[in-house]
Protein backbone atom coordinates (compact mmCIF):
# COMPACT_ATOMS: atom_id res chain seq x y z
CA UNK A 1 0.00 0.00 0.00
CA UNK A 2 3.22 2.24 -0.78
CA UNK A 3 1.82 4.07 -3.96
CA UNK A 4 -1.61 3.95 -5.75
CA UNK A 5 -4.05 5.79 -7.61
CA UNK A 6 -5.35 8.81 -5.63
CA UNK A 7 -1.91 8.55 -3.55
CA UNK A 8 -0.04 11.47 -5.91
CA UNK A 9 2.58 12.63 -4.82
CA UNK A 10 1.99 12.89 -1.29
CA UNK A 11 4.66 11.51 1.10
CA UNK A 12 2.77 10.28 3.96
CA UNK A 13 4.26 7.03 5.01
CA UNK A 14 6.73 9.31 7.27
CA UNK A 15 3.23 10.66 8.69
CA UNK A 16 1.79 7.09 8.44
CA UNK A 17 5.05 5.41 10.81
CA UNK A 18 4.85 8.38 13.35
CA UNK A 19 1.05 7.84 14.00
CA UNK A 20 1.63 4.28 14.47
CA UNK A 21 5.46 5.24 16.98
CA UNK A 22 3.23 7.81 18.69
CA UNK A 23 0.34 5.08 19.20
CA UNK A 24 2.69 2.66 20.48
CA UNK A 25 4.37 5.47 22.82
CA UNK A 26 1.20 6.06 24.11
CA UNK A 27 0.10 2.33 24.88
CA UNK A 28 -2.32 2.08 22.10
CA UNK A 29 -1.05 0.19 20.00
CA UNK A 30 1.67 -2.81 20.95
CA UNK A 31 1.40 -5.79 18.35
CA UNK A 32 4.07 -5.71 15.69
CA UNK A 33 1.24 -6.87 13.36
CA UNK A 34 -1.12 -3.91 13.82
CA UNK A 35 1.84 -1.55 14.36
CA UNK A 36 2.91 -2.41 10.64
CA UNK A 37 -1.00 -1.88 9.37
CA UNK A 38 -1.28 1.50 10.88
CA UNK A 39 2.42 2.45 9.10
CA UNK A 40 1.05 1.17 5.45
CA UNK A 41 -2.70 2.65 5.31
CA UNK A 42 -2.76 5.53 4.16
CA UNK A 43 -5.07 7.41 6.34
CA UNK A 44 -5.33 10.81 3.86
CA UNK A 45 -6.61 8.90 0.75
CA UNK A 46 -9.64 6.85 2.81
CA UNK A 47 -9.77 10.46 4.82
CA UNK A 48 -9.49 13.13 1.79
CA UNK A 49 -11.33 15.58 3.87
CA UNK A 50 -12.58 16.62 7.18
CA UNK A 51 -15.17 19.20 8.77
CA UNK A 52 -14.12 21.44 11.24
CA UNK A 53 -16.65 23.89 12.76
CA UNK A 54 -15.67 27.22 12.88
CA UNK A 55 -17.69 30.84 13.81
CA UNK A 56 -18.63 30.64 10.17
CA UNK A 57 -20.12 27.37 10.01
CA UNK A 58 -18.55 23.89 9.21
CA UNK A 59 -15.31 24.22 7.41
CA UNK A 60 -14.26 21.24 4.57
CA UNK A 61 -10.24 20.83 5.78
CA UNK A 62 -8.48 18.49 2.99
CA UNK A 63 -5.84 16.09 4.35
CA UNK A 64 -3.16 16.08 1.24
CA UNK A 65 -2.40 19.88 2.62
CA UNK A 66 0.46 19.92 5.08
CA UNK A 67 -1.81 20.98 8.27
CA UNK A 68 -4.23 18.30 6.79
CA UNK A 69 -1.77 15.50 6.87
CA UNK A 70 0.05 16.52 10.50
CA UNK A 71 -4.00 16.24 11.79
CA UNK A 72 -5.07 13.01 9.72
CA UNK A 73 -2.00 11.16 10.85
CA UNK A 74 -2.64 12.05 14.55
CA UNK A 75 -4.49 10.28 17.49
CA UNK A 76 -7.84 12.49 16.15
CA UNK A 77 -11.56 11.85 15.48
CA UNK A 78 -12.46 13.69 12.38
CA UNK A 79 -15.91 14.15 11.12
CA UNK A 80 -16.54 13.31 7.98
CA UNK A 81 -20.14 13.13 6.51
CA UNK A 82 -21.26 16.17 8.06
CA UNK A 83 -25.03 17.40 7.02
CA UNK A 84 -27.57 20.62 7.38
CA UNK A 85 -30.94 19.15 7.58
CA UNK A 86 -32.11 22.76 8.17
CA UNK A 87 -33.11 22.52 11.46
CA UNK A 88 -29.59 21.70 12.42
CA UNK A 89 -26.62 19.97 11.87
CA UNK A 90 -26.40 15.82 11.56
CA UNK A 91 -23.41 14.03 11.74
CA UNK A 92 -23.67 11.00 9.71
CA UNK A 93 -20.23 9.48 10.04
CA UNK A 94 -16.66 10.31 11.54
CA UNK A 95 -13.44 8.61 10.96
CA UNK A 96 -12.41 7.16 14.49
CA UNK A 97 -9.24 7.78 16.82
CA UNK A 98 -6.90 5.97 15.31
CA UNK A 99 -5.94 5.32 18.93
CA UNK A 100 -9.51 3.83 19.92
CA UNK A 101 -9.73 1.91 16.86
CA UNK A 102 -6.17 0.05 17.80
CA UNK A 103 -7.46 -0.60 20.81
CA UNK A 104 -9.72 -2.06 19.99
CA UNK A 105 -8.65 -4.02 17.60
CA UNK A 106 -5.57 -5.08 19.27
CA UNK A 107 -8.43 -6.23 22.16
CA UNK A 108 -10.20 -8.78 19.46
CA UNK A 109 -7.40 -10.57 19.94
CA UNK A 110 -7.37 -12.20 16.56
CA UNK A 111 -5.12 -14.70 14.40
CA UNK A 112 -3.81 -15.49 10.72
CA UNK A 113 -6.72 -16.94 9.19
CA UNK A 114 -9.67 -15.42 10.93
CA UNK A 115 -12.23 -13.71 9.32
CA UNK A 116 -13.87 -10.16 11.40
CA UNK A 117 -17.40 -8.30 10.45
CA UNK A 118 -17.01 -4.56 10.52
CA UNK A 119 -20.56 -2.81 12.06
CA UNK A 120 -20.10 1.13 10.54
CA UNK A 121 -17.64 0.99 7.60
CA UNK A 122 -17.39 4.64 7.39
CA UNK A 123 -14.26 5.96 5.67
CA UNK A 124 -13.00 2.05 5.11
CA UNK A 125 -9.87 3.52 7.53
CA UNK A 126 -10.46 0.29 10.00
CA UNK A 127 -11.26 -1.94 7.50
CA UNK A 128 -8.00 -1.39 5.50
CA UNK A 129 -6.28 -1.47 9.09
CA UNK A 130 -7.96 -5.17 9.26
CA UNK A 131 -7.80 -5.78 5.22
CA UNK A 132 -3.87 -5.48 5.87
CA UNK A 133 -3.78 -7.77 9.04
CA UNK A 134 -5.81 -10.54 7.95
CA UNK A 135 -6.57 -10.49 3.95
CA UNK A 136 -9.25 -8.97 2.27
CA UNK A 137 -10.92 -12.21 1.70
CA UNK A 138 -11.22 -12.33 5.47
CA UNK A 139 -12.90 -8.85 6.12
CA UNK A 140 -16.72 -7.99 5.86
CA UNK A 141 -18.18 -4.51 6.69
CA UNK A 142 -21.12 -2.63 6.50
CA UNK A 143 -22.70 0.44 6.57
CA UNK A 144 -25.85 1.88 6.50
CA UNK A 145 -25.23 4.58 4.12
CA UNK A 146 -25.27 3.55 0.69
CA UNK A 147 -23.04 6.69 -0.52
CA UNK A 148 -20.41 6.62 2.08
CA UNK A 149 -20.55 3.05 1.40
CA UNK A 150 -19.81 3.19 -2.46
CA UNK A 151 -16.87 6.07 -1.72
CA UNK A 152 -14.62 3.43 0.89
CA UNK A 153 -15.32 0.76 -1.68
CA UNK A 154 -13.23 3.22 -4.17
CA UNK A 155 -10.66 4.27 -2.40
CA UNK A 156 -10.10 0.96 -0.95
CA UNK A 157 -10.04 0.11 -4.31
CA UNK A 158 -7.81 2.81 -4.75
CA UNK A 159 -5.55 0.66 -2.45
CA UNK A 160 -5.78 -2.46 -4.22
CA UNK A 161 -7.73 -3.57 -1.33
CA UNK A 162 -11.12 -5.13 -1.96
CA UNK A 163 -12.94 -6.61 1.57
CA UNK A 164 -16.46 -7.20 1.35
CA UNK A 165 -18.44 -4.15 1.71
CA UNK A 166 -22.22 -4.08 2.39
CA UNK A 167 -25.23 -1.60 2.22
CA UNK A 168 -27.05 -2.26 4.95
CA UNK A 169 -28.55 -1.95 8.82
CA UNK A 170 -25.72 -3.44 10.36
CA UNK A 171 -28.06 -4.80 13.36
CA UNK A 172 -28.99 -7.80 11.52
CA UNK A 173 -24.85 -8.72 10.62
CA UNK A 174 -24.13 -10.55 7.59
CA UNK A 175 -25.83 -13.81 8.12
CA UNK A 176 -24.63 -15.13 4.39
CA UNK A 177 -21.03 -14.47 5.05
CA UNK A 178 -21.27 -15.90 8.76
CA UNK A 179 -19.60 -17.38 10.97
CA UNK A 180 -17.04 -14.45 11.93
CA UNK A 181 -14.50 -14.99 14.60
CA UNK A 182 -15.13 -11.11 15.98
CA UNK A 183 -17.82 -8.66 15.27
CA UNK A 184 -16.36 -4.89 15.99
CA UNK A 185 -19.03 -2.63 15.98
CA UNK A 186 -17.77 1.32 15.18
CA UNK A 187 -21.38 2.74 16.08
CA UNK A 188 -23.33 2.16 19.55
CA UNK A 189 -26.62 -0.20 20.16
CA UNK A 190 -28.94 0.25 22.94
CA UNK A 191 -28.24 -3.57 23.61
CA UNK A 192 -26.16 -6.47 21.67
CA UNK A 193 -28.32 -7.87 18.54
CA UNK A 194 -28.62 -11.11 18.86
CA UNK A 195 -27.81 -11.40 15.07
CA UNK A 196 -24.11 -10.80 16.30
CA UNK A 197 -23.44 -13.23 18.61
CA UNK A 198 -25.25 -15.65 16.54
CA UNK A 199 -23.60 -15.02 14.11
CA UNK A 200 -20.08 -15.53 15.95
CA UNK A 201 -17.82 -18.53 16.33
CA UNK A 202 -18.38 -20.21 19.75
CA UNK A 203 -15.77 -18.50 21.87
CA UNK A 204 -15.50 -15.72 19.39
CA UNK A 205 -15.30 -11.94 20.31
CA UNK A 206 -18.33 -9.14 20.10
CA UNK A 207 -16.67 -5.60 20.84
CA UNK A 208 -19.65 -2.95 21.06
CA UNK A 209 -20.63 0.59 22.87
CA UNK A 210 -23.38 -0.51 24.52
CA UNK A 211 -25.49 2.97 25.83
CA UNK A 212 -28.97 4.19 25.45
CA UNK A 213 -28.24 7.79 25.49
CA UNK A 214 -25.49 9.88 24.67
CA UNK A 215 -22.26 9.16 27.20
CA UNK A 216 -24.40 6.11 28.86
CA UNK A 217 -22.54 3.80 28.26
CA UNK A 218 -19.20 2.19 26.56
CA UNK A 219 -17.14 -0.31 25.54
CA UNK A 220 -18.03 -3.57 26.28
CA UNK A 221 -16.29 -7.39 25.29
CA UNK A 222 -18.45 -9.92 24.78
CA UNK A 223 -17.17 -13.75 24.27
CA UNK A 224 -19.52 -15.89 22.59
CA UNK A 225 -19.60 -18.66 25.51
CA UNK A 226 -22.14 -21.45 24.60
CA UNK A 227 -24.82 -21.05 21.55
CA UNK A 228 -26.55 -18.98 23.50
CA UNK A 229 -25.05 -17.26 25.36
CA UNK A 230 -22.53 -14.32 25.10
CA UNK A 231 -20.91 -12.86 28.72
CA UNK A 232 -18.04 -10.08 29.33
CA UNK A 233 -16.63 -7.01 30.81
CA UNK A 234 -16.75 -3.30 30.01
CA UNK A 235 -13.75 -1.56 29.02
CA UNK A 236 -11.74 0.51 31.76
CA UNK A 237 -11.33 3.18 29.60
CA UNK A 238 -14.52 5.24 28.22
CA UNK A 239 -14.83 5.38 24.66
CA UNK A 240 -17.69 6.45 22.96
CA UNK A 241 -19.29 5.99 19.04
CA UNK A 242 -22.14 7.75 17.19
CA UNK A 243 -25.47 5.70 17.74
CA UNK A 244 -26.33 2.90 15.35
CA UNK A 245 -29.59 4.19 12.72
CA UNK A 246 -32.08 1.65 11.69
CA UNK A 247 -31.79 3.58 8.01
CA UNK A 248 -29.55 5.65 6.14
CA UNK A 249 -30.06 9.05 6.85
CA UNK A 250 -32.34 8.91 9.92
CA UNK A 251 -32.41 11.67 11.80
CA UNK A 252 -32.30 11.92 15.56
CA UNK A 253 -35.34 13.34 17.05
CA UNK A 254 -34.56 16.23 19.03
CA UNK A 255 -35.91 16.10 22.31
CA UNK A 256 -36.55 19.41 24.77
CA UNK A 257 -38.03 19.96 27.94
CA UNK A 258 -41.44 20.45 27.13
CA UNK A 259 -43.21 22.11 30.72
CA UNK A 260 -46.58 20.90 29.75
CA UNK A 261 -47.29 19.97 33.75
CA UNK A 262 -47.61 20.87 36.67
CA UNK A 263 -44.05 22.08 37.72
CA UNK A 264 -42.92 20.89 41.32
CA UNK A 265 -39.50 22.94 43.25
CA UNK A 266 -37.31 21.79 45.42
CA UNK A 267 -33.48 22.26 46.28
CA UNK A 268 -30.92 19.46 45.77
CA UNK A 269 -27.50 19.04 46.90
CA UNK A 270 -26.44 16.71 43.55
CA UNK A 271 -24.60 18.81 41.74
CA UNK A 272 -25.99 18.68 38.53
CA UNK A 273 -22.59 18.66 36.80
CA UNK A 274 -21.92 15.04 38.49
CA UNK A 275 -23.88 12.77 36.45
CA UNK A 276 -22.27 13.58 33.09
CA UNK A 277 -18.32 14.11 34.74
CA UNK A 278 -18.67 10.76 36.52
CA UNK A 279 -20.68 9.40 33.51
CA UNK A 280 -20.72 5.30 35.21
CA UNK A 281 -23.71 7.35 37.33
CA UNK A 282 -25.25 8.31 33.90
CA UNK A 283 -24.81 4.89 32.35
CA UNK A 284 -26.31 3.32 35.44
CA UNK A 285 -29.13 5.49 35.46
CA UNK A 286 -30.29 5.34 32.53
CA UNK A 287 -31.28 1.72 33.00
CA UNK A 288 -33.93 3.67 35.49
CA UNK A 289 -34.62 6.56 33.29
CA UNK A 290 -35.59 3.98 30.29
CA UNK A 291 -35.40 4.76 26.37
CA UNK A 292 -35.69 7.94 25.23
CA UNK A 293 -33.31 10.42 26.70
CA UNK A 294 -32.31 13.70 26.40
CA UNK A 295 -30.30 15.84 27.95
CA UNK A 296 -28.06 19.18 27.47
CA UNK A 297 -27.64 22.85 28.56
CA UNK A 298 -30.51 25.25 29.16
CA UNK A 299 -29.08 28.27 27.11
CA UNK A 300 -26.43 26.33 25.10
CA UNK A 301 -27.88 27.56 21.59
CA UNK A 302 -27.57 31.46 22.87
CA UNK A 303 -23.75 33.25 23.13
CA UNK A 304 -24.78 33.06 27.10
CA UNK A 305 -23.03 30.48 29.13
CA UNK A 306 -25.57 28.07 30.16
CA UNK A 307 -27.59 28.22 33.50
CA UNK A 308 -29.05 24.80 33.84
CA UNK A 309 -28.87 21.23 33.15
CA UNK A 310 -31.83 19.90 31.51
CA UNK A 311 -33.23 16.22 31.13
CA UNK A 312 -35.93 14.86 29.67
CA UNK A 313 -37.68 11.27 28.44
CA UNK A 314 -39.64 9.94 26.12
CA UNK A 315 -43.19 9.46 28.38
CA UNK A 316 -43.09 13.60 29.07
CA UNK A 317 -41.49 13.69 32.20
CA UNK A 318 -38.41 16.32 32.80
CA UNK A 319 -35.82 18.06 35.24
CA UNK A 320 -34.21 21.41 35.14
CA UNK A 321 -31.26 21.71 37.73
CA UNK A 322 -29.54 25.45 38.17
CA UNK A 323 -25.83 25.14 37.94
CA UNK A 324 -25.46 28.16 40.31
CA UNK A 325 -26.43 26.93 44.12
CA UNK A 326 -27.43 28.72 47.59
CA UNK A 327 -26.28 27.13 50.72
CA UNK A 328 -29.79 25.23 50.43
CA UNK A 329 -28.20 23.91 47.03
CA UNK A 330 -29.25 23.78 43.47
CA UNK A 331 -32.84 24.40 42.41
CA UNK A 332 -34.94 21.65 40.83
CA UNK A 333 -37.68 21.95 38.53
CA UNK A 334 -39.44 18.96 37.75
CA UNK A 335 -42.65 18.02 35.81
CA UNK A 336 -44.43 14.83 34.07
CA UNK A 337 -45.27 11.54 35.29
CA UNK A 338 -41.33 10.70 37.10
CA UNK A 339 -39.05 12.76 38.98
CA UNK A 340 -36.12 12.44 37.11
CA UNK A 341 -33.76 14.35 39.38
CA UNK A 342 -35.03 11.46 42.00
CA UNK A 343 -33.72 9.07 40.43
CA UNK A 344 -30.20 10.58 39.39
CA UNK A 345 -30.15 11.67 43.09
CA UNK A 346 -30.87 7.86 44.17
CA UNK A 347 -28.92 6.30 41.30
CA UNK A 348 -25.91 8.52 42.33
CA UNK A 349 -26.01 7.33 46.03
CA UNK A 350 -26.08 3.61 44.91
CA UNK A 351 -22.63 4.26 43.20
CA UNK A 352 -21.40 5.97 46.36
CA UNK A 353 -22.80 2.61 48.19
CA UNK A 354 -21.46 0.27 46.00
CA UNK A 355 -17.79 1.78 46.35
CA UNK A 356 -17.54 4.01 43.17
CA UNK A 357 -17.44 1.26 40.94
CA UNK A 358 -15.26 2.31 37.54
CA UNK A 359 -16.37 0.61 34.26
CA UNK A 360 -14.58 -2.29 34.36
CA UNK A 361 -16.81 -3.90 37.60
CA UNK A 362 -19.07 -3.98 34.93
CA UNK A 363 -19.91 -7.16 32.77
CA UNK A 364 -23.01 -7.72 30.58
CA UNK A 365 -24.63 -11.20 30.29
CA UNK A 366 -26.57 -11.77 27.03
CA UNK A 367 -29.03 -14.48 26.11
CA UNK A 368 -31.35 -13.99 22.89
CA UNK A 369 -34.12 -13.02 25.14
CA UNK A 370 -32.35 -11.38 28.40
CA UNK A 371 -29.18 -8.64 28.50
CA UNK A 372 -28.22 -8.06 31.87
CA UNK A 373 -25.74 -5.78 33.39
CA UNK A 374 -23.89 -6.79 36.39
CA UNK A 375 -21.64 -5.94 38.98
CA UNK A 376 -18.23 -7.55 39.76
CA UNK A 377 -19.56 -11.28 38.28
CA UNK A 378 -22.72 -12.79 36.38
CA UNK A 379 -24.00 -13.56 39.96
CA UNK A 380 -24.27 -10.63 41.43
CA UNK A 381 -26.96 -9.19 43.74
CA UNK A 382 -26.56 -6.10 41.73
CA UNK A 383 -27.89 -6.27 38.58
CA UNK A 384 -29.46 -3.77 35.79
CA UNK A 385 -32.22 -5.12 33.30
CA UNK A 386 -30.80 -3.80 29.85
CA UNK A 387 -33.26 -2.58 27.44
CA UNK A 388 -34.18 -4.20 23.92
C1 LIG B 1 -17.74 6.23 13.69
S1 LIG B 1 -18.31 5.87 12.09
C2 LIG B 1 -17.33 4.50 11.59
C3 LIG B 1 -15.87 4.71 11.48
C4 LIG B 1 -15.21 3.73 10.56
N1 LIG B 1 -15.18 2.40 11.08
C5 LIG B 1 -13.85 4.19 10.12
O1 LIG B 1 -12.91 3.40 10.13
O2 LIG B 1 -13.75 5.33 9.70
C6 LIG B 1 -19.85 5.06 12.37
C7 LIG B 1 -20.48 4.54 11.12
O3 LIG B 1 -21.57 3.71 11.49
C8 LIG B 1 -22.50 3.80 10.47
N2 LIG B 1 -23.79 3.25 10.89
C9 LIG B 1 -24.78 3.84 11.60
N3 LIG B 1 -25.82 3.01 11.72
C10 LIG B 1 -25.49 1.86 11.09
C11 LIG B 1 -26.14 0.63 10.86
N4 LIG B 1 -27.40 0.41 11.28
N5 LIG B 1 -25.49 -0.33 10.18
C12 LIG B 1 -24.24 -0.13 9.71
N6 LIG B 1 -23.57 1.03 9.88
C13 LIG B 1 -24.17 2.00 10.55
C14 LIG B 1 -22.51 5.28 10.11
O4 LIG B 1 -23.06 5.51 8.83
C15 LIG B 1 -21.04 5.62 10.22
O5 LIG B 1 -20.41 5.57 8.97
Amino acid sequence: MTTGPGLGDVDWQPHAARLADELAAAGKLTSPEWRAAVAAVPRHHLVPAYYQHTPGGWERIDTASEAGLATVYSNTVLLTAVDDTGSGTVIRSSATQPGLMTRMLESLDLSDGQRVLEIGTGTGYNAALLSHRLGDDRVFSIDVEPDLLALARERLAGLGRRPTLVAGDGAAGLPEYAPFDAVIATCAVPAVPWAWVEQTRVSGVILTDLKIAVGAGSLVRLTRLAAKHAEGRFDPVYAAFMDLRRQAGAVPERMRVRRDHAESRRCTRLDPRIPWNNLVVWFLASFALGPGIAHGYTGEDTARPPTAVWIATADGSWAEVTLSATEDGHTVAEGGPRRLWSILEDTHQQWCDLDEPAWDRFGLSVTPGRQTLWLDHPDSEHTWPVHP
